[in-house]
């Protein structure tokens, strides 16, 4: 069972390594700043250009002011202004560093900004130069320093935690980004009230996703949630520890925790702010810290990645930290389903039977199907204790889903048709894009046991992604609208990179989920 103390100097060291990484911030980036529309003669700028690089606007300015090396430098690069481009040229003219973006032919638009802020925060990161002014004169989309300012931030994300400065080297990626926009005010009102909360949020989820799994483990996840939720108003934190989740059966998510010394937990973050007692959204998000696979182990090649298996928890729990924090008014719970899958004398093993929350029962045919089971039982419990009407989980739950739709979509499973589609439009709007799936009753057959209720997988159906699926909505009451993301493909961003995703953890998930409260919960609540 869970003998805590069985390696004291390993979880000292543990705690300390935790200790420092909390202690410094993990990434010192560019601070963001907003300024009335200028064009500087000097310094570094960055400008935009749509596609056939016509001579207008800021483009033709910082042009003249270069006596035309601008336009040379784009002839001589064959630069298109192709959107999600950007030429970088350094000591051009008077200016220190000159970036170009492309914007393509695409009309203006927040999602245009970000990734314009993105690729210009991406550029900052690799460059000494103290102050990068973005220019944007355009009226036409209002608050447009906000999405240039929240692109710019989600762009410049690194994480450098553990890498030591090595001395003499330049000073890279420090100073500021400067906004120059039609309406500053109004702009830097609109990112210090609002999105620079949803920038923290998907910071939070990227920063924990990214840490190891030797930092990152269900009690430590907890604990930096609390320091994250430190402050924050209209906020509740519930955690469960082990004794409290055998005390209320959950026998599922014990199972998959029982094989590591790191203790599982489910972490519950209530929000209220709606200003009501509506029934709240529930997020509930897959917290695996490591996914060896426990008994049913995977192989040993690029199973380091699976310290992202807890990327649906930090994405409900970064998309809980933005809403409180930009006041939303909503009632919100996330709860994250924290569990290391490791073999060991005490895992659980395939053939076992397993008696969840809900008194369901299950088979376990691979051990390497912990998803699903750490969910059911934070799904019965938000329920029971919450009741909400929608339940939304987010889990890198299957290989099959990125076999299935890559690394463009996450896969939307869901039998409510108007979730879906409010769901689905909040992946445009966001970024973090969806694609539906089918939940074919057929599944069932796959998950029938012969001795227990269900079974974990296993069965004869090549899509493993729905049945996957199919069983987490065996733990759905009638009545709770429930969709369930598979983000297996998108938590890791590997090549290509994105202008407001950097390599490595995406935070996917913050955005989408700030987009449908934003659009479907706040909006239709009047106002
Ligand atoms: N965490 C994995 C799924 C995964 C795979 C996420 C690749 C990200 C990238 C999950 O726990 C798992 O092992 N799923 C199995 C399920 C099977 C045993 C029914 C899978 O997809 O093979
Ligand atoms: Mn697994
Ligand atoms: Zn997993």
């Amino acid at each position: 069972m869970f003998r805590p103390s069985a390696l004291p100097i390993f979880r000292h060291a543990i705690g300390a390594i935790a200790a420092l990484a909390l202690a410094q911030s993990a990434s010192a980036q560019r601070s963001i700043d907003f300024a009335a529309y200028e064009v500087p003669a000097e310094g570094a700028v960055a400008v935009t250009v749509a596609q056939g690089a016509p001579l207008e606007g800021a483009y033709a300015d910082v042009d003249r002011i270069a006596d035309g090396a601008l336009q040379r430098a784009v002839a001589t690069a064959g630069f298109a202004g192709d959107r999600g481009t950007i030429l970088n040229l350094p000591g051009l003219g008077p200016y220190r560093q000159v970036l170009l973006v492309g914007t393509g032919s695409d009309q203006p638009s927040a999602r245009l900004l970000e990734d314009i802020g993105g690729l210009v925060g991406q550029a900052g990161v690799v460059s000494a130069v103290p102050r990068i002014d973005l220019l944007w004169p355009d009226a036409s989309v209002v608050e447009a320093g906000a999405h240039l300012a929240l692109g710019a931030q989600l762009g410049q994300y690194t994480f450098r935690t553990y890498r030591s400065p090595k001395p003499g080297a330049p000073l890279l990626g420090k100073g500021e980004i400067v906004l120059r926009v039609a309406d500053a005010e109004a702009s830097r009102v609109a990112w210090t009230q609002d999105r620079q909360h949803l920038a923290a949020g998907v910071q939070f989820a990227r920063d924990l996703v990214s840490e190891p799994a030797n930092v990152i483990y269900p009690e430590s996840f907890v604990d930096r949630s609390r320091e994250a939720f430190k402050g924050v108003s209209g906020v509740s934190i519930e955690v469960l520890d082990v004794p409290a989740m055998q005390k209320l059966g959950m026998g599922s998510i014990l199972a998959v925790g029982q094989g590591s010394v790191r203790p599982p937990r489910l972490l519950v973050i209530r929000y209220r702010g709606a200003g009501d007692d509506s029934a709240p959204v529930a997020f509930v998000g897959k917290g695996i810290t490591f996914d060896t696979g426990g008994i049913s182990i995977k192989p040993s090649a690029d199973m380091w990645k699976m310290k992202y298996d807890m990327s649906g928890a930090a994405a409900v729990t970064g998309a809980v930290l933005t809403l409180a924090k930009r006041e939303a008014r909503v009632n919100a719970v996330a709860v994250a389903a924290l569990a290391e899958n490791m073999p060991s004398g005490s895992a659980g093993r395939p053939g076992d039977v397993v008696r969840t929350m809900s008194g369901q029962t299950f088979e376990v045919m691979s051990t390497d199907a912990e998803g699903r089971m750490v969910l059911v039982d934070a799904i019965w419990f938000v329920q029971q204790r919450d009741r909400p009407r929608q339940l939304i989980d987010l889990a890198t739950l299957t290989g099959s889903q990125v076999t299935a739709v890559g690394d463009e979509y996450a896969g939307l499973f869901s039998r409510d048709d108007a979730l879906t589609a409010r769901l689905l439009a909040a992946g445009a709007a966001s970024g973090e894009e969806l694609w539906r799936l089918p939940l074919h009753p057929s599944y069932a057959k796959d998950l029938e046991s012969p001795i227990a209720d269900m079974r974990n997988g296993g069965g004869t159906s090549r899509a493993g992604a729905g049945v996957g699926a199919h069983f987490i909505g065996a733990w759905v009451q009638p009545g709770v609208a429930w969709a369930h993301i598979d983000m297996a493909s998108m938590a890791w961003r590997e090549d290509p990179v994105l202008p407001t995703v950097p390599l490595g953890a995406s935070g996917f998930g913050v955005r989408l989920l700030d987009r449908y409260v934003r659009d479907h919960i706040e909006a239709a609540s009047g106002e």
